[in-house]
């Protein structure tokens, strides 16, 4: 009888989300807290058939090398850029992901995000509780309307477009920038299409929402920030290094720009000594855009299913 394959979980899950490898595969569960593949589990790479990574593990040619009988790479996540697909499409080891299911979770936080930030809530609710809330007070906390503020939307997919669709429930007027315009009649909402400059000088609030990729890596950095208003408002719902942390911060300081939510930093995660915490117009978010229960728990299940498949030598149903 073949022994049975094995997998590394590289940090922990709830066991009922991992509970249909335990009847066909060994499983091996890296450490909790800990960004990366640990050194605990590098003895194992080269027995490794399966890993289920999550988007803070970086599976570079390199590492990948160590593990010659790897089949397949689950990635707990709608995006790929912690591996490196080249390598993996080289040596045939199938990579997975999770697309789809975490559009609306992210929709929802984005939105939470910008509405935390357009009105102030961390200070507001900060000074409520440390006392400062003296009396009903006409000037303090002030935010913006976010009815008929535009919102520029930077990478409309899916997520993209269900931000869009929650923002016109606020009366905002939507205009995006992408790799391709869409066709009339492709997106069934209205939003215009805009040049990447008219982007920057007409959003009110600028949502991103693009993969990394060579294109948009440090794509905002001090020439892009400076080209924008004033008084707008930028969020990071795709990837930290999609923004130059450092111009970012500039930006902020020197009033630029008016404020920030991030739900991604580059570093993830972000030190606690970096000086964007200093800000308080800047909020910050440990990667929690998809972290609903119910999408969580479907993205495990796909996870999990395309490992079962990868092992069986059968196409993953939800291929990066
Ligand atoms: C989240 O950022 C993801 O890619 O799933």
């Amino acid at each position: 009888m073949n022994p049975k394959p094995l997998v590394l979980i590289t940090h922990p899950l709830p066991q009922e989300w991992i509970e249909p490898l335990h009847q066909h595969c060994t499983v091996i569960v890296g450490p909790d807290n800990e960004t990366g593949l640990s050194e605990t589990l590098a003895g194992r790479f080269p027995e490794v058939e399966a890993i289920l990574c999550l988007l803070c593990d970086r599976l570079t040619g390199d590492t990948l090398r160590l593990m010659p009988t790897l089949k397949v790479i689950a990635n707990l996540a709608a995006g790929t850029d912690n591996i490196d697909l080249e390598y993996c499409r080289n040596h045939n080891v199938k990579v997975g992901k999770t697309p789809g299911v975490l559009t609306n979770a992210t929709a929802d936080l984005t939105m939470s995000l910008m509405l935390s930030v357009v009105r102030n809530l961390p200070e507001a609710a900060m000074a409520a509780r440390i006392g400062e809330w003296k009396m009903w007070h006409p000037a303090r906390w002030l935010g913006k309307d976010l009815a008929g503020a535009t919102l520029g939307i930077y990478g409309m997919g899916e997520i993209g477009k269900a931000v869009a669709k929650r923002a016109l429930g606020f009366e905002m007027k939507i205009i995006y920038h992408n790799r391709n315009e869409y066709a009339a009649g492709d997106l069934d909402f209205p939003a215009a299409y805009v040049s990447f400059d008219e982007l920057l000088t007409e959003s009110d609030i600028l949502s991103i929402h693009a993969p990394l990729n060579e294109d948009s890596r440090y794509k905002f950095d001090i020439t892009v920030l400076r080209q924008m208003k004033n008084d707008a408002i930028i969020i990071n719902m795709g990837r930290g290094s999609i923004i130059r942390m450092d111009d970012l911060f500039t930006a902020l300081q020197e009033g630029w720009i008016r404020a920030a939510g991030l739900d991604v930093t580059d570093p993830e995660p972000l030190p606690t000594t970096h000086p964007l915490f200093q800000l308080a117009n800047c909020l910050i978010l440990p990667h929690i855009g998809s972290a609903t229960e119910e999408t969580r728990a479907r993205m495990a299940e796909m996870s999990m299913e395309n490992i079962l498949a990868g092992l069986a030598g059968k196409a993953l149903p939800y291929p990066a």
